[in-house]
């Protein structure tokens, strides 16, 4: 365990001189090598995370792009400050969207069109927020930031083991979509691996967006493209809907624990303030080994009561009041804490029972450094692999599915069986509560920026990551330990084969827990860690992933 740090107080950290080089994880080696063109053209973080997020939605159409949205957490080294932003671009519920969308006559919801074609897609906010960073964050311009991603579209990406599994998931729904299939997939199959996808009528849509800003997307041509699509297949978006979508900066979620400042994802991200639940209430139980049945048990018993908070009381602030001040306060997590039994796990239905929501499974993560200190984490999404399913014709934008974020039914069961409710019903322009959560730890002498795809188990990954950099564990380690999971409901813990020793298990089961492997490992966490004191850079991608993280020297 690292000695605890001298705190600084919130706001008042000095920046550093930068680190000098340059570091990069993304999901994709082409997204990673896009990013570094960038930063040694001589872009910023900003440029190179406009690069990074386009490029990744172009090689990782099961996670990412412009058809979604996503967070972007910002660290700005600002002479003598720090400014750290937050990027809200995630997707809007369109008008004509009510909370009933998705119920048939009979009053019972429907999960197909929730799931599959342009009824589950949101107003996609990733196109506005590449021309926001641009305009507000970047030195070049968009046709230079957003050139890798065109490229890479033009001259194609070659499928990977992680597009196949991803892709094998959706292939029923693929199927149905001729543009999808004839994009995605190889004779209405999934395509062997090796196989070259080229996506000319994407690098158009982003050419246009490159030389026309957000109107290259939201108006014009492509836009009566994605419409009149849209609403031939039985989709409700129109031109208002475009017009009116934004993204918001909002204030991140910040609070102290374990010798670091946290600054993480607020609302509509359950991610910040469940992190400060868990993190803030962990410090005020006794010390236990980390790794140990103590630690476990109480971690676990953390998570339970963050997910019960989340069910029962998150959804998008601008439209439903939510107690943040006191969710993320330190006296809460204390209460929170002093709740648990060390000697027995507490059954979620003794904590009240709370509604359900639906939650995607993939998404994805970059973490990227440039030589000055500014620095992104961000984490974008379509929600499921292959977002809907559904992709325009002549644009080449696959469309989201992110409305499932949604409680479709705030009195109901989804098939992920996380709990969520009447704060995160569906409302026209609203936003859906999601799990993404891009996070940095900092103190005088680190910085960790880290976050992974993976629905709901995104904010208990991104806790044990950063559990492993407080600990002072080299990067690797944090995006590679074996993971568990609790999120209130289903009342078990969810595990990777390898995340506890069989004595492990039976210790947590005669305390009550009831343990469930979730079959394969999950999430794909790039991660990087600046050791200010050492001036070193270090980055990771995640080995149950394809990424590739690479520090470097920037070359002028
Ligand atoms: N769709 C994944 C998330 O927002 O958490």
């Amino acid at each position: 365990m690292l000695p605890l740090l001298a705190l600084t107080l919130a706001g008042a950290l000095q920046a550093a001189p930068g680190p000098g080089q340059q570091a990069v994880a993304t999901a994709h080696p082409i997204a990673t090598e896009a990013a570094h063109q960038i930063l040694d053209a001589g872009g910023n973080a900003f440029d190179a995370a406009i690069a990074a997020a386009a490029t990744l939605g172009v090689v990782e159409p099961y996670g990412s792009g412009i058809g979604g949205g996503g967070f972007f957490l910002l660290r700005q080294a600002n002479g003598e400050a720090i400014d750290y932003r937050f990027i809200d671009a995630r997707e809007t519920a369109p008008q004509l969207a009510g909370r009933d969308l998705y119920r048939n006559i009979s009053g019972e919801v429907q999960r197909d069109p929730a799931i599959n074609g342009p009824l589950a897609a949101g107003i996609p906010g990733l196109p506005a927020a590449l021309v926001h960073l641009a305009e507000h964050y970047g030195r070049l311009p968009l046709s230079q930031s957003l050139a890798p991603a065109i490229d890479a579209a033009e001259q194609g990406f070659a499928v990977t083991s992680r597009y196949q599994a991803l892709g094998s998931f959706r292939v029923e729904a693929m199927r149905r979509d001729p543009e999808t299939a004839r994009l995605f997939l190889r004779d209405n199959d999934i395509p062997a691996e090796g196989s070259l996808i080229q996506q000319p009528e994407l690098a158009q849509t982003l050419r246009a967006l490159a030389e026309q800003g957000r109107a290259g997307f939201y108006a014009g041509p492509v836009a009566e493209q994605l419409l009149s699509s849209v609403q031939a297949a039985g989709g409700i978006w129109q031109q208002a809907d475009l017009d009116n979508y934004q993204v918001i900066e909002r204030q991140p979620i910040r609070f102290h624990s374990h010798g670091f400042e946290v600054i993480s994802a607020p609302l509509p991200s359950a991610g910040g303030i469940a992190l400060a639940g868990i993190l803030q209430g962990l410090e005020t139980l006794p010390k236990a080994q980390p790794g140990s049945t103590a630690w476990t048990h109480n971690l676990v018993e953390l998570m339970r009561r963050t997910y019960r908070d989340r069910a029962t009381l998150l959804g998008d602030g601008d439209f439903v009041p939510v107690p943040v001040e006191r969710l993320t306060s330190a006296s809460y997590a204390r209460e929170l804490a002093s709740q648990i039994d060390p000697q027995r796990a507490t059954p979620s239905s003794s904590l009240g029972m709370p509604k359900v929501f639906s939650e995607g499974s993939n998404t994805t993560h970059f973490s990227l450094i440039d030589a000055d200190g500014n620095a992104v984490a961000a984490t974008l999404s379509i929600n499921l692999p292959f977002g809907a399913a559904f992709t325009v014709p002549g644009t080449g934008v696959l469309l989201n599915n992110e409305m499932d974020d949604f409680a479709a039914d705030p009195d109901g069961v989804n098939e992920y069986g996380l709990a969520g409710g009447e704060a995160n019903a569906i409302a026209p322009g609203k936003r859906p509560l999601s799990s993404m959560t891009p996070t940095l730890l900092e103190n005088d002498q680190q910085l960790a920026v880290l976050g992974t795809p993976g629905g709901s188990r995104i904010i208990t990954m991104v806790l044990l990551g950063s559990l492993e950099a407080i600990d002072g564990q080299p990067v690797e380690r944090w995006v590679s330990r074996p993971r568990f999971h609790h999120q209130y409901l289903p009342d078990h813990i969810q595990i990777e084969q390898a995340a506890f020793s069989p004595q492990q298990q039976a210790d947590l089961e005669a305390l009550g827990h009831q343990i469930r492997p979730v079959g394969r490992d999950y999430g794909d966490m790039q991660a990087l860690l600046w050791d200010k004191r050492r001036g070193e850079l270090s980055a990771a991608s995640d080995p149950r992933g394809v990424g590739q993280a690479s520090v470097q020297l920037k070359t002028d």
